[in-house]
């Protein structure tokens, strides 16, 4: 049994095991869409800034203070060796980082070329490698496939208030996205809301306007010259605007509108109404089915106290529920609803059974044994007494049953010895 168990599972795990860890393998192999997207001016500025970090490091690695001739000599010697190059480029992408494996294989000549014949003469690795060599990056405050300039200048892209789009990548659009308070498209101008506070040939600070007020002269609440939407200019100062009023709401039916500072807001009308001018029963227009107006208010009918026009929940021990705006039909209590009438509610019955009915074959067979036994008991102890009938009869039955016994038996040593036992 334990072999067979065994022989049967054992096979899963091992055969199911492998497609698991395939799968597993499978997704962590291939590189998340982020690390694949990276820009690649990106990717080449941090696979250069790795290259630096690994130039440092095997500079102070290798320097051990020594200041023998011949030390100095080997440190030069291994200054521009491959060695050191191979030492500097093993740390320079994680195993992880797919794009920067990538853009290392792409660049290996570069890289070569540059450690052995160029680093003289363009000591700058970034702007070498990412700039000139490979083109995937632009001069600071450039943008674009041919490094445009950004709007404001290179040297103070957007004003300096601002960050051009692409700047300094080989992508992007060069439009300028503005701190808060700029705008214009050189982000040389204050923004939606600001004013000019204070302003020279180098800066230029913008400070917010009066709440709602969208274009300003200064501070005060009395210095507005355009509101923003929803308000309204008003003797230089900005109101808010009732759009409730107005035909400017715009409000499904049964809602009602709510004026707020700058805006409004749609809620929806109670449930007793059917149109409302506000919140609650008190403001329905009209009542909903299964409501009545009583004064200013629409209330629920109670159709189970005879408000409706019709009585309701008529049917055989049905009772009656009222509900808000409704009602609903029960069975009165000790009914259950039954193919839609309500029936009397009780248990199941279960089927009569003889004492007899569950006693199994076998038990039959005891239970004949034990009356047998009992009768032949009883014919001993009357055959013990003496009595000459009852001693006759006792040994008639031990004979009858013994024979019975014996003839049974012999039946079923025949039956074996026929099938050939
Ligand atoms: C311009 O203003 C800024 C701050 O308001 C100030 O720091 C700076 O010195 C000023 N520059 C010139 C040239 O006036």
């Amino acid at each position: 049994m334990n072999d067979l168990i065994s022989s049967v599972k054992m096979p899963f795990p091992w055969k199911k095991t492998p497609l698991l860890v395939f799968f597993l393998l499978f997704f962590l192999w291939i590189p998340s869409p982020s690390s694949s997207q990276q820009e690649p001016c990106q990717s080449c500025r941090s696979l250069t800034d790795n290259f630096n970090k690994g130039l440092e490091r095997t500079q102070r690695e290798n320097f051990g203070g020594g200041n023998t001739a011949w030390e100095e000599e080997k440190l030069a010697k291994y200054a521009n060796s491959e060695t050191r190059l191979l030492e500097v480029l093993e740390g320079v992408c994680s195993k992880s980082d797919f794009a920067c494996n990538q853009l290392l294989e792409q660049s290996e000549e570069h890289v070569e070329r540059w450690w052995f014949h160029e680093q003289q003469q363009h000591p700058d690795f970034f702007q070498w490698l990412c700039m000139d060599a490979l083109r995937l990056c632009c001069p600071p405050g450039t943008y674009g496939p041919d490094c445009h300039t950004c709007p404001g200048g290179a040297q103070k892209p957007c004003s300096g208030y601002g960050q051009c789009d692409g700047d300094g990548t080989r992508g992007g659009t060069g439009l300028c996205m503005c701190q808060t308070g700029y705008g214009g498209p050189f982000c040389s101008e204050c923004g939606d809301g600001y004013y000019e506070a204070a302003r020279n040939d180098s800066h230029l600070v913008c400070a917010e306007c009066y709440r709602a007020c969208g274009r300003c002269s200064g501070p005060e609440d009395s210095s507005c010259l355009r509101c923003k939407r929803g308000w309204m200019l008003h003797d230089r100062r900005c109101i808010d605007i009732d759009e409730c009023g107005t035909d400017m709401a715009h409000c499904r039916a049964n809602q009602f509108c709510i004026n707020t500072e700058g805006s409004y807001e749609c809620r929806d009308c109670a449930k007793a109404c059917i149109g409302c001018m506000g919140a609650g029963p008190s403001r329905c227009k009209k009542c909903n089915k299964g409501y009545r107006r009583d004064g200013v208010k629409c209330l629920d009918v109670n159709e189970c106290a005879g408000e409706a026009e019709e009585p309701v929940c008529t049917g055989a021990n049905e009772a009656c529920e009222n509900t808000d705006g409704s009602y609903r039909c029960i069975c009165a209590e000790g009914y259950v609803r039954k193919e839609g009438i309500c029936e009397e509610d009780k248990p199941p019955d279960a089927p009569e059974k003889g004492f007899f009915d569950d006693i199994t074959d076998d038990e039959v067979v005891v239970l004949q044994q034990m009356f047998f036994g009992a009768i032949i008991c009883a014919l001993a102890t009357l055959a013990a007494k003496g009595d000459m009938v009852f001693t006759a009869i006792f040994i008639g039955a031990v004979a009858a049953m013994a024979g019975y016994w014996l003839s049974e038996r012999s039946d079923r040593v025949l039956d074996g010895f026929i099938k050939g036992r």
